[in-house]
């Protein structure tokens, strides 16, 4: 049989066909646009996420026998608003988990509401990307619009709904809302209360590995395919990933350069950082993790060189930055662009370079560019480490994690073995591992990963390098604390 994972991402949906043995017999991608109405703003239309996932739904499958097709499911770019009226329209874009407008509502809820209160409803903190906030922006912002909500989802649950009628959520993807209480796995009545929500408004939920419903007859009909197929919940693509790349368990890390940069720790058990510094969500499967997140991660790879350096030759501009300049610049860059999650939460935070000098060179700049996302990571992964958390190594996986030298940059800056997994595709391969599950094709998610993610590769950092890149890591770490006052002032 065949099973779909569906990578609702930022830039794109990439949809992945999976043979239930675990080959991967192909891979589509849509692109669509991204909106940023103002600065720190981004936006989506859901009607383009869905637009995108037919098409590539009907391209993915064209050439296989579309009878063995048992299952889809998901990885969803996480904690973006969608609302839909009484008759299931998209009543305004989608606000992203990259949006920053929510500064006023995420200061209420940490400062006013107070972040105890929080972590104890929800295992976690506001954020500005986080959806409360968000709901409660429009709530104060676009009263007709707060008005009018009859359902409130995440992104891939718009697909899933769309496909099947099922109004429905995972228990990974809902603990980005800051609606849901982590601990026990159910929407938090303190937070609907303070968010102005009822829990008819709010999905039903489901473990990610669960059934949620079979295609639509007129969706099964236009995509050609058996109204048999099960969809199963999917996950938060972060947890989607963790799946695709085998980080199950204990204690399991995962890095993924996408558009954000993550590190996520997986857990058999419920816990919280006291600072609330790093994310305390569920699992896909089945039990919990913790992660950090930064904003801007292959994204400021792709802001540098299309943007800024008005080319796409990211090999090329790569080979310049040879081995005996790593550990070495005095070029520092904080990857900032869209303001930052973890660990600042600052929405004011901004892109920022520091220390060139009349030799400084292009690729100067671009090492400082690659090297800030590594460093950026590594503040997430000192508080892991301040958690107790012992990691010696990490899979790595995402469009950045394509890049050998970035790669060697990251394992030096952390100082630990990245395992490589044969598959780069993390969300979408967990997605399809997922729907496996739920079709029965494997009897966990764990049995599944541990069966399915074969490591083909390892990065080991080098001693001297690692040295060299410690004692940069401790200057870049004091760089963000002596500008942030100036951040609110500039932007
Ligand atoms: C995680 C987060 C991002 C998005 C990217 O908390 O906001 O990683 O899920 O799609």
């Amino acid at each position: 049989m065949y099973y779909i994972g569906v990578d609702l991402g930022t830039s794109a949906v990439k949809l992945l066909l999976m043979e239930g043995n675990g080959n991967i017999a192909n891979i589509v991608s849509k692109e669509y646009p991204l909106y940023f109405p103002h600065p720190g703003w981004s936006e989506q239309k859901p009607e383009d996420w869905w637009s995108g996932v037919k098409e590539g739904l009907k391209e993915l499958t064209k050439d296989f026998d579309k009878s063995q097709i048992a299952g889809i499911s998901f990885g969803g770019q996480m904690h973006g608003l969608v609302i839909l009226d009484k008759d299931d329209n998209v009543i305004r874009p989608a606000i992203l988990w990259n949006d920053g407008r929510t500064q006023e509502e995420t200061d209420y809820l940490n400062n006013e509401i107070g972040k105890d209160k929080l972590s104890q409803y929800t295992a976690n903190i506001a954020f500005t990307g986080f959806t409360a906030p968000k709901i409660l922006w429009v709530r104060n912002k676009e009263p007709e619009n707060f008005a009018g909500i009859k359902k409130i989802m995440l992104p891939k649950d718009y697909i899933a709904y769309m496909l099947t009628g099922s109004f429905c959520t995972d228990v990974s993807d809902a603990s980005g809302m800051l609606l849901f209480d982590v601990a026990h796995k159910r929407w938090s009545k303190e937070m609907m209360e303070i968010c102005g929500v009822k829990e008819s408004q709010l999905a039903a939920i489901y473990e990610s590995y669960e059934v949620v419903g079979t295609l639509k007859p007129e969706v099964a009909a236009e995509l050609g395919l058996p109204e048999s197929v099960k969809v199963a919940a999917g996950a938060g693509d972060n947890a989607a990933a963790a799946i695709g790349t085998g980080t199950v368990g204990d204690a399991m890390c995962n890095i993924s350069l996408g558009t954000s940069g993550t590190i996520f720790i997986s857990s058999k058990n419920f816990g919280v950082d006291k600072n609330n510094a790093l994310h305390s969500f569920a699992h896909a499967d089945g039990k919990y993790h913790l992660m950090g997140c930064m904003l801007s991660a292959a994204s400021c790879n792709k802001w540098w060189m299309e943007e800024i350096m008005q080319t796409d030759e990211f090999a090329k501009e790569q080979a310049a930055i040879t081995d005996d300049m790593l550990g070495n610049n005095h070029v520092y860059f904080l990857p900032y662009l869209m303001g930052e999650r973890s660990p600042h939460n600052d929405a004011n935070a901004r892109g920022t370079f520091i220390g060139m000098t009349m030799d400084s060179t292009r690729a100067d700049m671009y090492q400082a560019v690659l090297e800030g996302v590594a460093f950026a990571i590594r503040d997430s992964f000192e508080v892991a480490k301040s958690l107790g958390i012992e990691i010696k190594s990490s899979k790595i996986c995402g469009g950045g994690a394509k890049s050998p030298l970035w790669k060697k940059i990251f394992a030096n800056v952390l100082n630990i073995r990245l395992d490589i997994i044969e598959s780069e595709e993390g969300p979408g391969y967990g997605g399809a591992i997922l729907a496996a599950v739920a079709c029965g094709e494997y009897a966990s998610v764990e049995e599944a990963a541990s069966r399915l993610v074969k490591i083909v590769d390892s990065v080991e950092p080098d001693k001297e390098l690692a040295a060299r890149y410690e004692e940069r890591y401790r200057k870049f770490a004091q760089i963000y604390p002596a500008v942030k006052e100036l951040f609110p002032k500039i932007s």
